[in-house]
């Protein structure tokens, strides 16, 4: 392990990235001129081996790529989808952006929070519930993603048979080991 001091003078543990990981990350730098180009696909393939990205990880990243941890921090920031925090198995993103807001997004997210006596950005079983930015198919709205999968039109009755369908599981991601 490494202990690095960064601007704010805050102790940050590397925790060791994995062999898989590694030799993921390793392949995505090829495909750049620049190993911090890669900084991005290092942070989605941490995120897939762990279900989020610690700030122990974070640091092995900088580390690996040769960058300070601040601007794999900015990288990560900037990335909605790239969680920096636990989450659960299932991630429930909702949109909220103009058009599925106009289209019932308030009552939406209002009717899963309820439904899983949690606040937006909480978890609740196998579920964590996170308002998201434009999923890109505006003309489908209102529009959530659960994990990789995008659902267009959603309604009520449907919210509700998905909460049903995905609040019982594992709950939290099962990261190979998770810091
Ligand atoms: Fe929701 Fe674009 S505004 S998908």
């Amino acid at each position: 392990m490494t202990t690095i001091v960064t601007d704010a003078a805050l102790p940050l543990v590397s925790m060791p990235l994995s062999a898989a990981e590694t030799a993921a990350i390793d392949h995505e730098i090829t495909h750049y001129p620049q190993r911090q180009a890669a900084t991005i696909e290092a942070l989605k393939i941490v995120q897939e081996h762990q279900g989020w990205v610690s700030d122990g990880k974070l640091v092995a990243i900088a580390e690996h790529l040769g960058v300070h941890p601040s601007e794999v921090e900015s990288v990560a920031t900037f990335y909605n989808r790239i969680y920096r925090k636990p989450v659960a198995e299932n991630v429930f993103l909702i949109c909220d952006s103009v058009s599925c807001w106009m289209m019932g997004q308030p009552e939406l997210m209002a009717q899963a929070a309820d439904i899983l006596g949690i606040q937006p950005g909480g978890t609740s079983g196998a579920i964590t519930l996170i308002p998201t930015p434009c999923l890109g198919a505006c003309d489908q709205a209102p529009v959530m993603m659960i994990n990789d999968q995008r659902i267009e039109k959603l309604t009520p009755e449907k919210l509700t048979a998905l909460i049903a369908q995905h609040r019982t599981g594992t709950g939290m991601h099962s990261g190979e080991a998770r810091s």
